[in-house]
Protein backbone atom coordinates (compact mmCIF):
# COMPACT_ATOMS: atom_id res chain seq x y z
CA UNK A 1 0.00 0.00 0.00
CA UNK A 2 1.13 3.66 -1.05
CA UNK A 3 2.68 5.41 2.09
CA UNK A 4 2.08 8.71 0.86
CA UNK A 5 -1.02 10.28 -1.17
CA UNK A 6 -0.05 11.99 -4.17
CA UNK A 7 -2.35 15.23 -5.19
CA UNK A 8 -2.15 17.28 -8.43
CA UNK A 9 0.51 20.22 -7.98
CA UNK A 10 -1.51 22.58 -5.72
CA UNK A 11 -2.59 26.07 -7.17
CA UNK A 12 -2.44 29.29 -5.21
CA UNK A 13 -3.72 32.21 -7.16
CA UNK A 14 -3.59 34.72 -4.71
CA UNK A 15 0.11 35.87 -3.70
CA UNK A 16 2.19 38.90 -2.80
CA UNK A 17 5.82 37.78 -3.83
CA UNK A 18 7.03 41.46 -3.57
CA UNK A 19 9.43 41.49 -6.47
CA UNK A 20 10.73 44.27 -7.58
CA UNK A 21 10.35 46.72 -5.15
CA UNK A 22 9.69 45.53 -1.55
CA UNK A 23 12.11 42.65 -1.96
CA UNK A 24 12.90 42.91 1.84
CA UNK A 25 9.98 41.08 2.66
CA UNK A 26 9.85 38.86 0.11
CA UNK A 27 11.59 38.19 -3.45
CA UNK A 28 11.07 35.39 -6.64
CA UNK A 29 13.37 33.07 -4.76
CA UNK A 30 12.39 33.02 -1.52
CA UNK A 31 8.43 33.23 -2.56
CA UNK A 32 8.39 30.55 -4.72
CA UNK A 33 10.70 28.57 -2.52
CA UNK A 34 7.92 29.04 -0.06
CA UNK A 35 5.49 27.66 -1.98
CA UNK A 36 6.94 24.69 -2.75
CA UNK A 37 7.56 23.91 0.75
CA UNK A 38 3.93 24.61 1.08
CA UNK A 39 2.61 21.90 -1.66
CA UNK A 40 2.29 24.62 -4.37
CA UNK A 41 3.97 24.24 -7.84
CA UNK A 42 2.08 27.96 -9.20
CA UNK A 43 1.66 30.66 -8.01
CA UNK A 44 -0.41 34.23 -8.77
CA UNK A 45 1.32 37.08 -8.21
CA UNK A 46 -0.52 40.40 -7.66
CA UNK A 47 0.77 43.62 -8.52
CA UNK A 48 0.33 46.34 -5.87
CA UNK A 49 4.33 46.28 -5.22
CA UNK A 50 5.97 50.26 -4.48
CA UNK A 51 6.90 50.03 -8.16
CA UNK A 52 2.80 48.70 -9.18
CA UNK A 53 2.38 46.55 -12.52
CA UNK A 54 0.56 48.89 -13.85
CA UNK A 55 2.05 49.40 -17.78
CA UNK A 56 3.04 47.00 -20.22
CA UNK A 57 7.16 48.49 -19.11
CA UNK A 58 6.28 47.26 -15.63
CA UNK A 59 5.11 43.82 -16.55
CA UNK A 60 7.73 42.65 -18.92
CA UNK A 61 9.83 43.81 -16.13
CA UNK A 62 8.48 41.58 -13.74
CA UNK A 63 8.59 38.51 -16.19
CA UNK A 64 11.85 38.86 -17.17
CA UNK A 65 13.33 39.42 -13.47
CA UNK A 66 10.93 36.05 -12.60
CA UNK A 67 12.57 34.34 -15.32
CA UNK A 68 15.25 31.34 -14.51
CA UNK A 69 15.03 32.67 -10.33
CA UNK A 70 11.36 30.81 -9.68
CA UNK A 71 11.42 27.54 -8.09
CA UNK A 72 7.71 27.22 -8.61
CA UNK A 73 5.41 28.05 -12.33
CA UNK A 74 4.65 31.74 -11.51
CA UNK A 75 2.13 34.05 -13.52
CA UNK A 76 0.62 37.23 -13.00
CA UNK A 77 -2.01 40.07 -12.65
CA UNK A 78 -2.25 43.28 -14.09
CA UNK A 79 -3.12 46.46 -11.59
CA UNK A 80 -5.41 49.62 -12.31
CA UNK A 81 -6.17 52.84 -10.72
CA UNK A 82 -8.28 53.99 -13.85
CA UNK A 83 -5.38 56.06 -15.71
CA UNK A 84 -3.98 52.93 -17.49
CA UNK A 85 -6.85 51.62 -19.78
CA UNK A 86 -4.60 52.15 -23.05
CA UNK A 87 -2.26 49.08 -21.81
CA UNK A 88 -5.38 46.27 -21.42
CA UNK A 89 -4.76 45.50 -25.00
CA UNK A 90 -1.22 45.46 -24.55
CA UNK A 91 -0.87 43.18 -22.04
CA UNK A 92 -4.11 41.05 -22.10
CA UNK A 93 -2.31 37.84 -23.39
CA UNK A 94 0.37 38.05 -20.56
CA UNK A 95 -1.85 38.34 -17.78
CA UNK A 96 -4.44 35.93 -15.78
CA UNK A 97 -6.34 39.08 -14.97
CA UNK A 98 -6.39 42.25 -13.88
CA UNK A 99 -6.54 43.22 -9.66
CA UNK A 100 -9.19 46.05 -8.65
CA UNK A 101 -8.18 47.38 -5.15
CA UNK A 102 -11.81 48.43 -4.06
CA UNK A 103 -11.00 49.17 -0.12
CA UNK A 104 -7.53 50.34 1.78
CA UNK A 105 -5.04 48.06 1.91
CA UNK A 106 -1.19 47.80 1.19
CA UNK A 107 0.20 49.71 -1.15
CA UNK A 108 -0.97 52.74 -3.80
CA UNK A 109 -3.50 50.77 -6.01
CA UNK A 110 -6.85 51.69 -3.89
CA UNK A 111 -9.51 53.26 -6.50
CA UNK A 112 -11.67 55.21 -4.55
CA UNK A 113 -13.19 57.35 -7.38
CA UNK A 114 -16.77 55.95 -8.56
CA UNK A 115 -15.92 57.37 -12.24
CA UNK A 116 -12.40 55.70 -12.12
CA UNK A 117 -14.00 52.34 -11.09
CA UNK A 118 -16.67 52.74 -14.08
CA UNK A 119 -13.61 53.35 -16.46
CA UNK A 120 -11.72 50.23 -15.60
CA UNK A 121 -14.92 47.76 -16.06
CA UNK A 122 -15.89 49.16 -18.54
CA UNK A 123 -12.44 49.35 -20.38
CA UNK A 124 -10.90 45.27 -19.15
CA UNK A 125 -10.88 42.57 -22.03
CA UNK A 126 -14.18 40.18 -21.53
CA UNK A 127 -11.44 37.09 -22.00
CA UNK A 128 -10.29 37.62 -18.55
CA UNK A 129 -11.79 37.70 -15.25
CA UNK A 130 -11.36 40.83 -13.08
CA UNK A 131 -10.23 40.34 -9.52
CA UNK A 132 -12.31 42.45 -6.72
CA UNK A 133 -11.12 43.41 -3.26
CA UNK A 134 -14.12 44.17 -2.46
CA UNK A 135 -15.48 44.11 1.01
CA UNK A 136 -18.75 45.00 2.58
CA UNK A 137 -21.04 47.65 0.81
CA UNK A 138 -17.83 47.41 -2.34
CA UNK A 139 -19.07 44.05 -3.29
CA UNK A 140 -22.62 44.86 -4.30
CA UNK A 141 -20.89 48.22 -6.22
CA UNK A 142 -18.65 45.36 -8.37
CA UNK A 143 -21.44 42.87 -8.95
CA UNK A 144 -23.77 46.07 -10.24
CA UNK A 145 -20.69 46.87 -12.63
CA UNK A 146 -19.88 43.63 -13.53
CA UNK A 147 -23.59 42.92 -14.70
CA UNK A 148 -23.51 46.61 -16.40
CA UNK A 149 -20.69 45.48 -18.14
CA UNK A 150 -21.14 41.82 -18.72
CA UNK A 151 -17.65 41.08 -16.71
CA UNK A 152 -16.56 37.87 -14.94
CA UNK A 153 -16.21 38.94 -11.82
CA UNK A 154 -13.64 37.30 -9.10
CA UNK A 155 -14.38 38.42 -6.04
CA UNK A 156 -10.78 37.84 -3.71
CA UNK A 157 -10.92 36.80 0.34
CA UNK A 158 -14.21 36.57 1.31
CA UNK A 159 -14.53 36.86 5.06
CA UNK A 160 -17.88 37.74 6.07
CA UNK A 161 -21.07 35.76 6.49
CA UNK A 162 -23.08 38.40 4.36
CA UNK A 163 -21.02 38.01 1.74
CA UNK A 164 -20.65 34.46 0.91
CA UNK A 165 -24.37 34.82 1.53
CA UNK A 166 -24.56 37.55 -1.38
CA UNK A 167 -22.40 35.36 -3.83
CA UNK A 168 -24.18 32.54 -3.11
CA UNK A 169 -27.81 34.35 -4.12
CA UNK A 170 -25.67 35.86 -7.25
CA UNK A 171 -24.34 32.24 -8.12
CA UNK A 172 -27.71 31.19 -7.94
CA UNK A 173 -29.08 34.21 -10.41
CA UNK A 174 -27.25 32.35 -12.67
CA UNK A 175 -24.24 35.17 -12.80
CA UNK A 176 -20.43 34.50 -13.87
CA UNK A 177 -19.34 35.00 -10.47
CA UNK A 178 -16.63 33.10 -8.36
CA UNK A 179 -14.80 33.82 -5.10
CA UNK A 180 -12.08 33.07 -3.24
CA UNK A 181 -11.68 32.21 0.71
CA UNK A 182 -8.39 33.06 2.37
CA UNK A 183 -6.89 30.19 4.67
CA UNK A 184 -6.72 32.38 7.60
CA UNK A 185 -10.34 32.88 7.61
CA UNK A 186 -11.40 29.26 7.88
CA UNK A 187 -8.82 28.94 10.71
CA UNK A 188 -9.09 32.39 12.56
CA UNK A 189 -11.55 34.66 13.83
CA UNK A 190 -11.82 37.89 15.88
CA UNK A 191 -11.10 35.50 19.08
CA UNK A 192 -7.36 34.76 17.85
CA UNK A 193 -6.91 38.51 17.36
CA UNK A 194 -5.76 39.51 20.43
CA UNK A 195 -3.41 37.51 20.91
CA UNK A 196 -1.71 38.10 17.68
CA UNK A 197 -1.90 41.62 17.52
CA UNK A 198 -0.02 43.11 14.42
CA UNK A 199 0.78 39.45 13.30
CA UNK A 200 -3.10 38.92 12.94
CA UNK A 201 -3.15 41.89 11.11
CA UNK A 202 -4.76 41.63 7.11
CA UNK A 203 -7.00 43.29 4.87
CA UNK A 204 -9.60 42.35 5.16
CA UNK A 205 -9.41 41.85 8.54
CA UNK A 206 -10.47 38.85 10.80
CA UNK A 207 -13.87 38.12 11.08
CA UNK A 208 -16.21 36.90 13.43
CA UNK A 209 -16.62 33.12 14.89
CA UNK A 210 -20.16 33.25 13.43
CA UNK A 211 -18.36 34.60 9.97
CA UNK A 212 -15.65 31.76 10.09
CA UNK A 213 -18.47 29.01 10.82
CA UNK A 214 -20.47 30.30 7.67
CA UNK A 215 -17.44 30.10 5.14
CA UNK A 216 -17.52 26.55 6.67
CA UNK A 217 -21.27 26.07 6.12
CA UNK A 218 -21.15 27.75 2.04
CA UNK A 219 -17.95 25.61 1.19
CA UNK A 220 -20.31 24.47 -2.11
CA UNK A 221 -20.28 28.29 -2.91
CA UNK A 222 -16.29 28.79 -2.66
CA UNK A 223 -14.79 28.13 -5.51
CA UNK A 224 -10.62 27.65 -4.25
CA UNK A 225 -8.70 28.61 -1.58
CA UNK A 226 -5.82 31.28 -1.75
CA UNK A 227 -3.43 32.29 0.66
CA UNK A 228 -3.34 35.51 0.44
CA UNK A 229 0.52 35.43 1.14
CA UNK A 230 1.16 39.13 2.07
CA UNK A 231 4.75 38.77 4.23
CA UNK A 232 5.81 41.45 6.03
CA UNK A 233 9.21 41.72 7.82
CA UNK A 234 8.57 41.46 11.92
CA UNK A 235 10.11 44.37 12.65
CA UNK A 236 7.38 46.31 10.20
CA UNK A 237 4.88 44.52 11.86
CA UNK A 238 5.89 45.95 15.39
CA UNK A 239 6.50 49.00 14.51
CA UNK A 240 4.04 51.49 15.49
CA UNK A 241 2.11 51.08 12.02
CA UNK A 242 1.95 47.66 11.38
CA UNK A 243 1.14 46.88 7.54
CA UNK A 244 -1.25 44.60 6.78
CA UNK A 245 -1.36 41.13 5.42
CA UNK A 246 0.45 38.02 6.77
CA UNK A 247 2.20 35.17 5.28
CA UNK A 248 0.20 31.52 4.10
CA UNK A 249 1.72 29.68 1.14
CA UNK A 250 3.61 27.29 3.63
CA UNK A 251 0.70 26.62 5.96
CA UNK A 252 -2.44 25.83 3.69
CA UNK A 253 -1.98 22.89 3.06
CA UNK A 254 -0.94 21.45 6.48
CA UNK A 255 -4.14 23.34 8.14
CA UNK A 256 -6.21 21.93 5.32
CA UNK A 257 -4.87 18.08 5.56
CA UNK A 258 -5.87 18.77 9.56
CA UNK A 259 -9.32 19.73 8.23
CA UNK A 260 -9.42 16.29 6.81
CA UNK A 261 -8.30 14.18 9.03
CA UNK A 262 -11.39 15.85 12.02
CA UNK A 263 -13.08 15.31 8.69
CA UNK A 264 -14.43 18.76 8.48
CA UNK A 265 -13.14 18.32 4.82
CA UNK A 266 -13.02 15.82 2.55
CA UNK A 267 -10.02 15.27 0.33
CA UNK A 268 -11.50 15.46 -2.63
CA UNK A 269 -13.01 19.01 -1.74
CA UNK A 270 -9.11 19.60 -0.58
CA UNK A 271 -8.18 19.26 -4.12
CA UNK A 272 -11.28 21.13 -5.67
CA UNK A 273 -10.62 24.17 -3.89
CA UNK A 274 -6.75 23.83 -4.45
CA UNK A 275 -6.58 22.98 -7.94
CA UNK A 276 -8.78 22.16 -9.94
CA UNK A 277 -11.27 24.85 -9.17
CA UNK A 278 -8.29 27.31 -9.58
CA UNK A 279 -6.81 25.58 -12.84
CA UNK A 280 -10.45 25.73 -14.36
CA UNK A 281 -10.33 29.46 -13.52
CA UNK A 282 -7.42 30.36 -14.76
CA UNK A 283 -6.96 27.90 -17.48
CA UNK A 284 -4.14 26.69 -16.32
CA UNK A 285 -3.31 23.27 -17.84
CA UNK A 286 -3.13 19.64 -15.67
CA UNK A 287 0.18 17.96 -16.15
CA UNK A 288 0.71 14.48 -14.55
CA UNK A 289 4.30 14.96 -13.85
CA UNK A 290 3.51 18.05 -11.61
CA UNK A 291 2.55 16.83 -8.25
CA UNK A 292 2.96 16.62 -4.46
CA UNK A 293 2.91 13.69 -1.92
CA UNK A 294 1.59 13.95 1.88
CA UNK A 295 2.18 11.90 4.53
CA UNK A 296 -1.45 12.03 6.22
CA UNK A 297 -0.32 10.72 9.60
CA UNK A 298 2.93 13.13 10.31
CA UNK A 299 1.81 15.47 13.55
CA UNK A 300 4.02 18.67 13.76
CA UNK A 301 4.21 21.96 15.27
CA UNK A 302 4.25 24.79 12.83
CA UNK A 303 7.36 26.54 13.77
CA UNK A 304 8.74 30.08 12.41
CA UNK A 305 12.12 28.95 12.28
CA UNK A 306 11.05 26.12 9.47
CA UNK A 307 9.76 28.55 7.48
CA UNK A 308 11.04 29.38 3.78
CA UNK A 309 9.54 32.69 3.72
CA UNK A 310 11.81 35.86 3.90
CA UNK A 311 9.90 37.31 6.69
CA UNK A 312 10.44 34.54 9.17
CA UNK A 313 6.93 34.20 11.17
CA UNK A 314 3.22 32.66 10.72
CA UNK A 315 0.19 33.50 12.14
CA UNK A 316 0.08 29.91 12.77
CA UNK A 317 3.36 29.34 14.28
CA UNK A 318 2.94 26.86 17.54
CA UNK A 319 -0.17 25.56 16.26
CA UNK A 320 -0.42 21.84 15.95
CA UNK A 321 -1.08 19.95 12.51
CA UNK A 322 -1.69 16.58 11.09
CA UNK A 323 -0.35 16.05 7.33
CA UNK A 324 3.29 17.24 6.06
CA UNK A 325 4.26 17.81 2.70
CA UNK A 326 6.96 15.12 2.03
CA UNK A 327 7.89 15.39 -1.86
CA UNK A 328 7.20 18.05 -4.34
CA UNK A 329 7.93 17.53 -7.60
CA UNK A 330 7.62 19.57 -10.84
CA UNK A 331 7.52 18.27 -14.69
CA UNK A 332 9.11 15.17 -13.34
CA UNK A 333 11.48 16.36 -11.35
CA UNK A 334 12.02 16.28 -7.62
CA UNK A 335 12.15 20.25 -6.57
CA UNK A 336 11.05 19.23 -2.61
CA UNK A 337 12.02 16.87 -0.58
CA UNK A 338 9.86 17.45 2.78
CA UNK A 339 13.16 19.21 4.63
CA UNK A 340 15.08 20.92 1.41
CA UNK A 341 14.38 22.86 -1.76
CA UNK A 342 16.20 20.33 -4.60
CA UNK A 343 18.56 22.04 -7.42
CA UNK A 344 18.28 25.33 -9.45
CA UNK A 345 15.58 27.03 -10.03
CA UNK A 346 12.57 25.19 -12.39
CA UNK A 347 9.64 27.22 -12.52
CA UNK A 348 8.86 29.27 -15.36
CA UNK A 349 6.64 32.16 -15.87
CA UNK A 350 3.49 31.07 -17.16
CA UNK A 351 0.77 32.67 -19.17
CA UNK A 352 -2.90 31.98 -19.66
CA UNK A 353 -4.01 30.57 -22.62
CA UNK A 354 -5.37 32.77 -25.97
C1 LIG B 1 -1.89 42.67 1.09
C2 LIG B 1 -0.42 43.14 0.98
O1 LIG B 1 0.26 43.22 2.00
O2 LIG B 1 0.05 43.33 -0.13
N1 LIG B 1 -2.29 42.84 2.44
C3 LIG B 1 -3.34 42.24 3.05
O3 LIG B 1 -3.61 42.60 4.19
N2 LIG B 1 -4.04 41.28 2.49
C4 LIG B 1 -2.74 43.43 0.13
C5 LIG B 1 -4.08 42.79 -0.14
O4 LIG B 1 -4.17 41.66 -0.57
O5 LIG B 1 -5.11 43.45 0.08
ZN1 LIG C 1 -3.77 40.06 -1.39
Amino acid sequence: MAKYLRLPGLIDPHVHLRDPSATHKEDFETGTQAALAGGYTTVIDMPNNPVPTLTKAALKDKINRAKHRVYCDVGFYFGSTGENIKEFKKIINKVFGIKVYMNITTGMLVVGDDGKLDTIFKHWPRTRRMFVHAEGNTLAKAIELATLYKKRLHVCHVVLKEEIEMIRDTKKRGMDITCEVSCHNLFLDKTNAKKLGPFGLMKPGLGTKIDRQSLWGNLDFIDYIGSDHAPHTKEEKLSGNPPFGVPGLETTLPLLLTAVSEKRLTMDRLIKLTCTRPREILGILYDKETYTEVDQNIKYEIRNTDLFTKCGWSPFAGMNVKGKIVRVVLRGKTVFDGEKIIGLPKGKVIFPPN
